[in-house]
């Protein structure tokens, strides 16, 4: 898929495979379920699943606790495309590649990107187990998905990330967050995304700090961008997995991010349940 010159080709087979599978159904909203966030798939009606692997171009998620397919049915009576996991740069894949399932879904007919992971935190205001909306980003991945001659058939090259993060639907979210007694975990601030694998370092953690982030983690950026660039609105959510690196002596690991979202994963699935048919009418 990574050659430029076939990325509309290997998005239309995708399109027409996935199609063939999800006979009629179009989905409206594409869900993206980061780190021990997969479980909210399993509330999905009426699913179909198709593996990442089964799709013609797709990379497969070799990532822990990343299932590895689209779940495809209703949430809250809305169709939806679930990703049960998603592609990283850290696994190898070029942005092109980490991007490709959000232009499919955007093809397959979703309007809106819903963009989910855990997250360190940077802010020290916040706290393990909160959940942040994502008001803006910033991409420290150091790639775009967007470059290259190829995406530009898809939409014109230059576009704006004014309002990259949809205010309208953050603001839904908030009001869904307070509905449901979830207010006071409910936070909302900048996050940075970078490459990984590697941890951060408790000096980059207070240099991003100066910066403005308040979460950070290594995937979501080049999907925003992705969707930004097609015209999909976009919300994004991290779950506060962990204190970033350094702060209070905090140092993160794999194993403490899924534990922690283990325990958050029963509200996140009924936030989520509440929230996705009400993005439909903002
Ligand atoms: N840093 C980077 N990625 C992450 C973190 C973190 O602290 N927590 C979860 N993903």
């Amino acid at each position: 898929m990574t050659e430029d010159r076939s990325l509309i080709e290997a998005l239309n087979e995708a399109q027409a495979f996935m199609e063939e599978r999800l006979d009629g159904r179009r989905p409206r909203i594409g869900l993206i379920l980061g780190s021990g966030l997969n479980p909210l798939a399993e509330r999905v009606e009426g699913a179909v699943l198709i593996p990442f692997g089964a799709v013609p171009h797709m990379g497969v998620s070799t990532a822990t606790g990343h299932v590895g397919q689209f779940v495809v049915g209703t949430l809250g009576g809305v169709e939806v495309c679930c990703m049960q996991g998603r592609l990283h740069g850290y696994e190898g894949y070029t942005a092109q590649e980490v991007a490709f399932p959000v232009w499919l879904m955007a093809a397959l007919g979703a309007e809106i990107l819903v963009t989910t992971n855990a997250a360190g935190g940077i802010n020290e205001g916040f706290n393990v187990g909160d959940f942040c909306l994502m008001a803006d980003q910033i991409n420290f991945t150091g790639r775009n998905p967007v470059t290259g001659t190829a995406p530009d058939a898809l939409a014109p090259r230059f576009f704006s990330m004014l309002d990259a993060f949809d205010p309208l639907l953050c603001a839904e979210a908030l009001a869904v967050a307070e509905e449901l007694s979830l207010g006071s975990v409910m936070r909302e601030g900048v996050y940075l995304g970078l490459l990984g694998p590697s941890f951060e370092t408790p000096a980059e953690i207070r240099m991003f700090r100066s910066w403005g982030a308040d979460t950070v983690a290594m995937s979501v950026c080049e999907e925003v961008i992705a969707a930004r660039h097609v015209g999909l609105r976009v919300l994004g959510m991290s779950l506060v997995s962990n204190m970033a690196c350094g702060v209070e002596g905090a140092s993160p690991s794999d194993e403490e991010v899924h534990e922690v979202a283990a325990t958050r994963q029963a509200d996140l699935c009924r936030y989520m349940t509440a929230l996705v048919p009400r993005l439909m009418l903002v």
